[in-house]
């Protein structure tokens, strides 16, 4: 990389960056008055509509991902500011290009092309095998046990390959777990997808075994090119830079109405009971944004189910998880739109 950028500032690392990706780094012009003015108006740059490189015009078709990179104030406040922001586009002769305006510093406001994507040219638009419309986003799915809703997401994402105009596409880059031998793996391994553990380490508080876990998420993540992460019942609390780093681009799930009946302590079957001992009437599920609280992250959507007389533990938590399997399925997608239409991957 030569634009004077770290290994830090992007996750896609030269080292890392995927089969076929050549990195370039070379100033690109973008046409003048040629920006997409709607996602202008929210602050964020807009992507060129056109812009030339080496003397060739491009086009862009689609919007593929974005990603900003941040870097801390030298006040030392903690703050962090864009340094640059990141586009994938597809183009209509089919590049799969990486572009990246600088918006700070003696380059503030250039626009260089960081990378093409050699694998995926032309393979994501007409005639992909992920069928037309925008390119799917990277998951990385992180499991601690049976993997049902984690096999929900592998069917759909298997599904969406053989439709068209699926509004939010997704496939799994990778699946991550904090235990060995859960059955998640193993349904991972069968789709063909790629495994990782995340293990906490052995005699250490909680709060450093949770960093370390969050940690190697992290660099799992990023090594994954990831654009989201989906958390399909995972049982460490997530904290530390992942958090920033995927800021609004974490969701869980969380099999009861929040915000009653979540936190810490309040997973798999202590939900269910503290529910039946409420004397509360319905359950369900929620999806919501991760932040460094324990379930206390923004609600996308609930979908609810009634507690019948005569409700176990194992019957609520059954009938709760038929639920659950449609609802992380949209949590993916809601992720992937939000991403395409925010830029915030
Ligand atoms: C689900 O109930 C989910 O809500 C919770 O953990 C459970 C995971 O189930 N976070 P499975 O492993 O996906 O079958």
């Amino acid at each position: 990389m030569t634009d004077g950028g770290t290994a830090a500032e992007f996750p896609r690392r030269p080292a890392e960056a995927g089969a076929g990706e050549r990195l370039v780094s070379e100033p690109i012009v973008p046409e003048a008055g040629s920006f997409d003015s709607a996602t202008m108006s929210r602050g964020i740059p807009g992507v060129p509509a056109r812009f030339s490189w080496r003397g060739k015009t491009y086009t862009v078709a689609a919007l593929a991902g974005t990603r900003k990179n941040l870097r801390p104030c030298r006040s030392g406040s903690g703050e962090r500011y864009v340094h640059k922001h990141f586009y994938t586009v597809e183009t209509e002769t089919g590049e799969v290009m990486t572009i990246y305006r600088t918006r700070s510093g003696s380059k503030k406001d250039s626009w260089t092309l960081y990378s093409i994507d050699e694998s995926r040219q032309g393979a994501t638009r007409e005639g992909s095998a992920s069928g037309p419309g925008p390119a799917p986003i990277r998951l990385a799915v992180l499991v601690s046990g049976n993997g049902t809703n984690l096999q929900a997401l592998i069917d759909a994402a298997a599904d969406d390959r053989a439709r068209e105009n699926v509004d939010g596409r997704f496939g799994i880059a990778l699946v991550i777990a904090d235990r060995e031998g859960c059955f998640a793996l193993e349904r991972a391994q069968k789709a063909g997808i790629p495994t990782a553990l995340a293990l906490p380490p052995k005699g250490v508080a909680r709060p450093e075994a949770r960093m370390a876990v969050s940690d190697r998420v992290l660099a799992l993540a990023r090594e994954a090119r990831a654009d989201a992460l989906v958390l399909a019942g995972f049982l460490t609390i997530l904290s530390g830079p992942l958090i920033d780093e995927y800021a609004n681009r974490i969701v869980n799930i969380h099999p009861a109405l929040l915000p009653k009946f979540g936190g810490k302590g309040m997973w798999g079957h202590h939900v269910h009971e503290a529910v039946l001992s409420s004397g509360d009437g319905e359950s369900g599920c929620t999806v919501h944004l991760v932040d460094s609280g324990c379930d206390t992250g923004t609600i996308l959507f609930q979908r609810k189910v009634p507690v019948l007389p005569g409700d176990t533990p194992d019957s609520l938590a059954e009938r709760i998880h038929r639920e659950e399997h449609a609802a992380i399925v949209e949590g993916a997608r809601e992720l992937a739109r939000r991403l395409a239409r925010e830029g915030d991957r």
